[in-house]
């Protein structure tokens, strides 16, 4: 008996800001990221920190595919820069920024690895951003327009698409605690119209892919957020777990999975909605409610969960527990309990489309990287995945976050989540142990877990 279905995708994730560098170059326009980090009043990112050359991959990315063959990765996740596209975000075309992805995506073809494209994961074209971004309606249209470039030019080449990464972090970190570009911090009605933008967004996306792409081509939207897992495995734990996951409150609303997904699949907000959302709800005229599109597939970023006992309340983490650099506590449970409960409200399927976790990744005495910890973590993870899918979680690819060493948004490159090390001083790729682990893992379909 096979732990991982015959045809589950194995594969690897990144992003663009947070890899290609290049900020300037054959005509791409600035994004709010550039923006971000070059404001030298804002010292918001650690140590000063930017993606202008990032990990060069837009240059070095035939090294980096490379490696992805090497280690037997069968799938690519990654971003396209809208700005490259369409430096102003709407109107004229930019053919280099086109040309770029043509030779990612060829070569990743000519590889035997599949390109799966998030069209955005939160570098939004400044000149956008300076009509409103996400809080000006007109934000539908522009996406739209956007994502139908991208689905015309990949067809036949692309099958699987995600629109939007981490609706909660763009509306959360980006305009609400102004922690992530564009720095705002909006009250929590705008926050409401920015999720509710955001879905028209993902909607209008949905549409012309499969308009443009073929109906065959799958599209998913990326959510993010709270996930709560049982303290005991009980059916009275599991229910309290479940019911925990989906239960909104005054001060976490923000960065609930419910938030985008009841409105794309169920059309409706949660009942236990704040009073700010359901004003913001009253609001919002039928014919906009009709425009929401389900997606194809749910993508969904396991990090850590929370712990909660039979009542659904937070259990708390056991005192010294294990912690990754970053400070993040280590909860595998939360990949064998999230499927199965986001499967359960919403019957779709799903793909991991990010796991991982920063280490105090460093080059030892003899030259190499020794990332024990990050192989333990993915192991325990993965096994809890094994379990969620014997369950009849239909989940079809897991894509380890990431490939590459990269740059973490506000805490620059002081966090490696990386299988491969990259020297930013001259930007020589190390692979890590845990790469050569993952490249056994994706060669056995995980039998050797
Ligand atoms: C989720 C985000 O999508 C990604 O950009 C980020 O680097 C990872 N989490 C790790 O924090």
């Amino acid at each position: 008996m096979h732990r991982f279905p015959e045809n589950f995708t194995w594969g690897v994730a990144c992003a663009a800001y947070q890899c290609e560098g290049a900020w300037n170059e054959d005509g791409k326009g600035p994004n709010i990221w550039d923006e971000y980090c070059h404001d030298p009043d804002l010292h918001a990112v650690k140590n000063g920190d930017s993606g202008d050359i990032a990990c060069d991959s837009y240059h070095r990315y035939p090294e980096d595919i490379a490696l992805m063959k090497a280690h037997h990765v069968q799938a690519y996740r990654f971003s396209i820069s809208w700005a490259r596209i369409l430096p102003e975000g709407t109107g004229r075309v930019n053919p280099k920024g086109l040309e770029y992805y043509d030779r990612v995506v060829d070569m990743l073809l000519e590889n035997g690895i599949e390109p799966m494209i998030t069209l955005y994961h939160w570098d939004l074209p400044s000149a956008l951003q300076k009509r409103g971004g996400f809080l000006n309606p007109e934000i539908e249209g522009w996406f739209e327009n956007y994502a139908s470039i991208i689905a015309e030019h990949f067809r036949g080449r692309v099958k699987r698409y995600m629109t939007i990464n981490e609706p909660q972090c763009i509306t959360g970190l980006g305009y609400g605690a102004g922690t992530h570009a564009p720095g705002l911090r909006l009250g929590e009605e705008d926050l409401a119209r920015i999720y509710h933008h955001i879905c028209l967004c993902h909607s209008a996306a949905q549409r012309a892919i499969h308009r443009l792409a073929g109906p065959d081509v799958q599209v998913g939207i990326v959510p993010c957020g709270a996930l709560c897992y049982p303290e005991k495995d009980t059916p009275e734990n599991r229910e309290a777990a479940y019911r925990a996951t989906f239960e909104m409150h005054e001060h976490d609303w923000l960065f609930r999975f419910n938030i985008v997904l009841d409105s794309l699949i169920l059309r409706r907000y949660e009942a236990t909605a704040p009073a700010a959302v359901k004003r913001f709800a009253a609001t919002i005229p039928q014919s906009e409610w009709d425009r929401m599109e389900a997606p194809d597939f749910i993508g969904i970023n396991v990090y850590r969960g929370s712990m909660v006992d039979a009542e659904g309340k937070p259990v708390k983490y056991p005192q010294g527990g294990p912690l990754t650099a970053c400070k993040w506590q280590i909860t595998p449970e939360v990949m064998h309990y999230g499927p199965l409960n986001l499967y359960r409200r919403y019957g779709l399927p799903m793909i991991i489309s990010e796991n991982g976790l920063s280490c105090n990744d460093r080059v030892y005495l003899d030259g190499q990287v020794h990332d024990a910890d990050r192989i333990d973590f993915l192991h325990r993870y993965l096994l809890c995945l094994s379990e969620a899918i014997s369950e009849g979680a239909p989940v079809q690819g897991y894509l380890q976050w990431s490939f590459l060493d990269n740059f973490e948004w506000a805490s620059g490159y002081d966090e490696r989540f990386g299988l491969i090390y990259v020297d930013y001083a001259t930007l020589r790729r190390i692979p890590k142990d845990s790469v050569r682990w993952y490249a056994e893992v994706i060669r056995t379909k995980g039998d050797c877990l």
